[in-house]
């Protein structure tokens, strides 16, 4: 979807279509509200019967003069900017359904917030509704066709052209990870996925090193190659580096799980559980994404990306339950349970980067525990970190973006629930209680001593119904936090 920035007070032709935003409230609101190069084209139409609720969303088109798409966006005083993106998604998804190819949007002067906030929310609203995994679809979808360009009008059209490119790149790659994200597991394997993210070497700034099943045998990680070793794939571990700021000393590193299938292993999950593992490398998307955003907008900061890649497969060959394996880091690892894969191969990962890398920052992405999905539902995703700078970021970068996080505690007395009767560690605890604070607490003995937080998108990654401007199944989770957590870090 193209974005541009065109002069307030455009004529409009006939053929046109102007989106337009209304608050819920009185005729007088709306009266306000309406901007005045538009006023002339909407006095034809009965607004009387728009509420202006969130939610609401109509067609009119109206003869001799340009059609009008207009949403409502609910009350005045609980108008944010996720209420923005959600209105701008039901634009875009009744311009899909009527085939309107271009858009004209007229922006609403809302009261308690600036015309550029309200540009961005809205242009990522839109851009993030026009989304179809229609890959596999013989016949495209006869009634749903995308947007090809959005204009929005605005007084300064330089500075908002600078705000949509912005928009663009980064809404642009959370698409990229959904589509990953959606891809069958046939196809975004451990080798593919490493392929795809030494692609993004040909971006200025980016290197990428990928490690084979030989050099992770040399380097000792042990546990990502117990959990891929039944895979009809083998494992990788993609190392991404983006350096932005070549001067600067500090960096962040990401760490994504990439996980391609999850089957459970011998402990197999059964139906109802096994059919969207596909998307148990969500984490690890995120993290590829992320590095292609910021190389595409040149920002000056240093990044790496860390990705432990394989698939979790029962077999002849696959490690077991009571197996000890040796991690990166010198530390023997019992398996209580082969399900609990994901902060086998991050631990691996996790070690490595803050031993070889020695990054100022480390900030995994997983969706490691059901356990997360239950307490938070698909709404937001679980944070814990012994660090309270990185938790305000982090929080701070969700509540801006609409991709929120809460965060639970980290108290060593759950350590305990890991110790193990034949190894350093085990990979469970005896009870199933606080199941995503006891998968954080394991992680958090593979980092020493770096700033370290840990996400678990277990339920924001998959959605199993469209909710606003996220789609039904992948959510692209991820993409937008680590951009504005990175824009305000200092790396
Ligand atoms: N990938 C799953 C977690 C998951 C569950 C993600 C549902 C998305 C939706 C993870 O590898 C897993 O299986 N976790 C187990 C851990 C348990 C065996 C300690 C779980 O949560 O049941
Ligand atoms: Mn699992
Ligand atoms: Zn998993």
């Amino acid at each position: 979807m193209k974005l541009t920035a065109r002069k307030t007070g455009h004529e409009f032709g006939e053929r046109d279509t102007v989106a337009l935003f209304l608050p819920e409230g009185g005729e007088d609101v709306k009266g306000a509200e309406i901007p005045d190069d538009i006023s002339h084209i909407v006095d034809r139409a009965n607004l009387g019967f728009f509420g202006g609720k969130s939610g609401e969303c109509a067609f009119i088109p109206i003869a001799g003069r340009p059609a009008l798409i207009i949403a409502g966006l609910g009350k005045p005083a609980e108008i944010t900017r996720e209420t923005l993106r959600n209105s701008a998604a039901l634009v875009t998804g009744t311009a899909r359904k009527m085939k309107i190819k271009e858009l004209d949007v007229v922006l609403p002067r809302l009261k308690g917030l600036e015309e550029k906030p309200v540009l961005c929310a809205l242009a990522e609203g839109m851009y993030l509704a026009n989304y179809a995994f229609d890959r596999y679809k013989t016949r495209k979808d006869e009634t749903d066709a995308p947007v090809q360009s959005v204009s929005f009008h605005s007084v300064d059209t330089a500075g908002a052209a600078r705000l949509l490119r912005e928009v663009s790149i980064i809404c642009s790659n959370s698409l990229l990870c959904r589509d990953l994200i959606n891809e069958t597991s046939e196809r975004a394997n451990p080798v593919s996925i490493a392929a795809e993210a030494k692609k993004l070497a040909r971006l200025k700034g980016v290197s990428c090193t990928v490690l084979g099943r030989r050099e992770l045998e040399k380097l000792g990680m042990g546990l990502l190659l117990a959990v891929g070793r039944a895979g009809a794939n083998p494992p990788r571990m993609a190392i991404l580096k983006y350096t932005g700021n070549p001067r600067g000393k500090k960096s962040l590193a990401l760490v994504g799980k990439g996980i391609t299938f999850d089957s459970g292993g011998l402990n197999l999950k059964p139906s109802g559980h096994i059919e969207d593992m596909r998307s148990d490398m969500a984490g690890a998307a995120a993290c590829i994404y992320t590095i292609k955003a910021a190389a595409e907008l040149g920002l000056k900061k240093n990044l790496y990306a860390v990705i432990p890649l394989c698939e979790n497969m029962p077999g002849g060959n696959s490690y077991r339950p009571g197996d000890v394996y040796r991690s990166y880091n010198g530390m023997t690892v019992e398996i209580g349970n082969t399900d609990a894969e994901g902060r086998l191969v991050l631990a691996d990962a996790l070690a490595y980067t803050e031993f070889r890398l020695k990054p100022d920052y480390i900030i995994d992405i997983a969706t490691l525990t059901g356990a997360c999905l239950i307490c938070f539902g698909e709404i937001i995703a679980g944070l814990l970190t012994p660090s309270d700078e990185l938790a305000g970021a982090l929080h701070a970068a969700g509540e801006e973006t609409g991709e929120r996080l809460w965060r639970l505690p980290l108290y060593g007395d759950y350590a305990e629930d890991l110790k193990s009767d034949i190894a350093d560690i085990s990979n469970v605890s005896s009870t199933r209680n606080a199941g995503t604070i006891i998968g954080a607490s394991f992680l958090n003995s593979f980092v020493k001593s770096t700033p370290w937080a840990h996400l678990d998108i277990a339920g924001t990654s998959w959605g199993s119904k469209q909710r606003g401007y996220r789609p039904k199944n992948a959510t692209g989770y991820g993409v937008r936090l680590f951009m504005e957590l990175i824009k305000n870090l200092e790396i």
